[in-house]
Order: structure tokens, then C-alpha cells, then sequence
């Protein structure tokens, strides 16, 4: 079988469209997201009904959570914070209905799936480091586990002897007796110094990974952006995926 597994779609409709086309294009059965739909973007109702009707899975992100008002914005910088305020006051009703269906985690096959760290998941912890990386592989059973949330895409890779690697490949098979963390990147906002919008297809049955990156119209996002006012900063970094 053969899954999509996006996340951090931030509000991005643009980006969302092209990576959508990409999946319908790619022959893939079912379609995960783990968490972010809004924050950052211009477009969060819409890009949450599209995520609602692409995927089967729907994990909740920390700025899904701010924006139900389930948290205060207070552990978020102030560009951040501005623009959950403004995500805050846009959201419809039923966008919230919607959102209050998403989970924080879920399992499939031998995959574990959840936003940030499988540590305290509600803790929204990053996996930056080897370290980081050691205590979240003891955090879950299964032999992979899907997470976004750094937006930046790439595989801590757990060998039998204990020791950790990561890596950022175009693909990667996975090897027997190996353990994985996978990070799926960002639809709406990459930073790993690549604009294009990144996701993620898995082959489950020859555990394949290929990380896919889909240019979209990164003009209409932006210009969509300074109508609704939302900070400059959040709007040049879209263009150096930084
Ligand atoms: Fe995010």
C-alpha cells in the first residue's frame, strides 16, 4: 500500500493545492496528516476543509491547539503569536468543529504517528538532536514513527547496536532491525532552506520513503498574506523556505 503523510500545512492553501494534485497524480491509497493545518497563512478555514476531505488520519498541531483556544499563545514568539490572534478571530465555527475531531496521536501498521515529539506529545517538543532523538525512540514501540513540527524534513535512523544517525534523503528503504523517526517536513512553511512544499509518500510494503518537494504559487500566498496584514517576516520566509 502506498501513503501520503503531510503536516504543517500553516494556513497555506497555495501549497496545499499543488501537494494535493501531487498525491491524486502519485496512486496512493491513504493520506495522513499530522497536525498544523492553520497559523502563519492566510487561508485556515479553507485549508482545514481540504485537509478534512484528503485525509484519513488527522493529528492536532500546537497551533491548532492555540487556535481553539485549548492553550494561551504565551510559549509562542511575538510573529507567531500574531498571527494565531488573527487565525483566532477568522476561524469559522465549523472550521473549530472540525479541528475538535483531529487526535494526537495514532497508530497504523507498525507506524506510530504524532506532531512533535512521541516523548510528551502534548508537550510539543522538537528532535533536533541524537539525544533528543534516544529518549523519543524510547517513547514508542512500533519500528517508525511519523512526526513534523521543526518543519524540516529528514530521518533519525536508530541502528541495532543503539547508535543514531540522521540524514536528509531524497529516499531511504529501511533496513531490518533498524528503528526510524521520520519527520515529514512542511506543506505550508519549510526551513530547510528549500521553499518548495515537502511531503512524504511511504511504500509500506517495501518500507520506501521518498520525500517529495512540489513548487506552488508562492506569489498568491504572500500577496494573500499582506491583504490580511499578517507580519513581513512570516511572508519573505516563504520565498527562502527559512
Ligand atoms: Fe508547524
Amino acid at each position: 500500500m502506498r501513503i501520503a503523510v503531510i503536516s504543517d500545512v500553516h494556513a497555506n492553501l497555495e501549497a496545499l493545492t499543488e501537494v494535493t494534485q501531487d498525491i491524486e497524480r502519485s496512486n496512493i491509497e491513504r493520506v495522513f496528516f499530522l497536525g498544523d493545518a492553520v497559523g502563519y497563512g492566510a487561508d485556515p478555514d479553507r485549508c482545514i476543509k481540504l485537509v478534512c476531505d484528503l485525509c484519513e488520519i488527522k493529528l492536532l498541531g500546537n497551533h491548532d491547539y492555540v487556535a481553539m483556544g485549548l492553550e494561551s499563545a504565551d510559549g509562542f514568539n511575538l510573529m507567531a503569536k500574531e498571527s494565531i490572534m488573527w487565525t483566532q478571530k477568522t476561524l469559522k465555527r465549523k472550521s473549530i468543529e472540525r479541528l475538535s475531531d483531529f487526535e494526537m496521536e495514532a497508530t497504523f501498521l507498525d507506524f506510530y504517528m504524532t506532531h512533535a515529539s512521541p516523548e510528551h506529545p502534548w508537550e510539543w517538543n522538537y528532535i533536533f538532536t541524537d539525544l533528543d532523538a534516544q529518549r523519543a525512540f524510547e517513547a514508542f514501540t512500533q519500528t517508525f514513527c511519523l512526526i513534523g513540527h521543526s518543519h524540516i524534513p529528514g530521518i533519525f535512523a536508530r541502528r541495532p547496536d543503539g547508535s543514531i544517525e540522521f540524514d536528509s534523503p531524497e529516499s531511504l528503504t529501511a533496513q531490518p532491525d533498524h528503528r526510524y523517526i521520520v519527520n515529514v517536513g512542511s506543506v505550508g512553511q519549510p526551513r530547510d532552506g528549500n521553499r518548495d512544499a515537502g511531503y512524504v509518500l511511504v511504500d509500506t510494503e517495501t518500507l520506501h520513503f521518498e520525500f517529495r518537494r512540489i513548487p506552488y504559487d508562492l506569489a498568491a500566498a504572500q500577496k494573500k498574506m499582506r491583504k490580511a496584514q499578517l507580519p513581513e517576516f512570516l511572508i519573505s520566509r516563504l520565498a527562502s523556505g527559512q
